[in-house]
């Protein structure tokens, strides 16, 4: 039996397909407000709980063999990126279950000191380590499927909006590519006890994206660029309202002010490892877009 934090999520929803369509049993960890209605009629065992609750976690875990943690956090980062997992791990333990695999970011290890996510996922990524457990840590750039809205965006406007440098280098990873990776991840030998970057096939400049929709959509972009500081601006009023989001725009901040790449020997060991071609954005754009 797997269990799947953030089932609903992007990168979950297509984590529990791939494992029901390998008819595995699986244990989906939803919140009772969650979309999940796809995930049981695939044949997942729904879980209603809230990673915020440690007795939650405990159930939850209870009987399980592998353990696949790929929620997401909000504005929460200490609560569910950090102590929720930390409770898997320890669950995960007690519970002598034969993997365990972490979704964490790239950069987790950069020590950013003012983006909690990637604080967060660093230590938790030092107690899996430290564990004893069988892990796989697995650490992406960017998510393909982050762009589908921006890309329906795009068809009705021709706009698109590039905040802070456009030269930034990134390779957004195909979100079926990384479900694929996560799953097979307990499988593959090679994978066992490793850190490992996941991107797509290519390193793209932020200003190569609007490009990729412009021949997608056979249609010029309108590119709008503010400068970074408009974000700081927008952290400034946020945290005279609310200091919680202020302290969550830093990660966003972060994302935006950083290259998020992955180099071409860690792109080529990862095809070798899990031995598949991984997809480009543009690709992946044009299957969901269909066009
Ligand atoms: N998106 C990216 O570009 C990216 C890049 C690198 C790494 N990552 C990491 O990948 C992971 C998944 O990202 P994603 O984009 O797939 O996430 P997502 O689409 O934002 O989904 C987040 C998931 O977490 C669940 N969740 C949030 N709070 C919860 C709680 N209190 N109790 C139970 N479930 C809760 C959500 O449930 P609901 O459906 O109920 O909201 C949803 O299923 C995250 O750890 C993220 O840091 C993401």
């Amino acid at each position: 039996m797997f269990l799947v934090t953030g089932a609903t999520g992007g990168i979950g929803r297509r984590v529990v397909r791939l494992l029901r369509q390998q008819e595995q049993s699986v244990r989906a960890f939803v919140r009772l407000t969650s979309h999940y209605g796809e995930l049981e009629h695939r044949g997942a065992e729904i879980f209603i709980g809230d990673l915020h609750q440690e007795q939650d976690i405990k159930k939850a875990t209870q009987g399980v063999q592998y353990i696949i943690s790929a929620h997401g956090s909000g504005n929460d980062a200490l609560s569910l990126d950090y102590r929720a997992n930390i409770e898997l791990i320890d669950q995960a333990k007690a519970n002598r279950i034969q993997h365990f695999v972490f979704v964490s970011v790239l950069g987790a290890d950069r020590g950013y000191e003012d983006a909690p996510v990637f604080k967060a996922k660093r230590a938790v990524e030092r107690y899996l380590v430290d564990s004893g457990l069988n892990y796989t840590i697995l650490r992406p750039t960017g998510l393909a499927s982050n762009l589908l809205p921006l890309a329906e965006q795009f068809r009705e406007t021709g706009l698109y909006l590039l905040i802070g440098d456009p030269k930034n280098r990134s390779s957004i990873v195909s979100t079926d590519d990384l479900a694929r990776i996560i799953v097979d991840s307990v499988t593959v030998t090679e994978a066992r006890n490793q850190i490992l970057s996941v991107g797509g096939p290519e390193i793209l400049q932020r200003e190569d994206i609007p490009q990729i929709f412009g021949r997608i959509f056979n249609q010029q972009p309108i590119v709008i660029n503010p400068p970074l500081f408009v974000i700081d601006g927008l952290r400034n009023v946020m945290g005279l309202l609310n200091p919680q989001t202020q302290t969550a725009l830093g990660t966003y901040r972060t994302l935006l002010s950083n290259e998020f790449f992955c180099k071409k020997e860690e792109i080529a060991d990862l095809e070798k490892i899990f031995n598949f071609q991984l997809e480009t954005l543009e690709n992946f754009l044009r299957r969901y877009l269909a066009v």
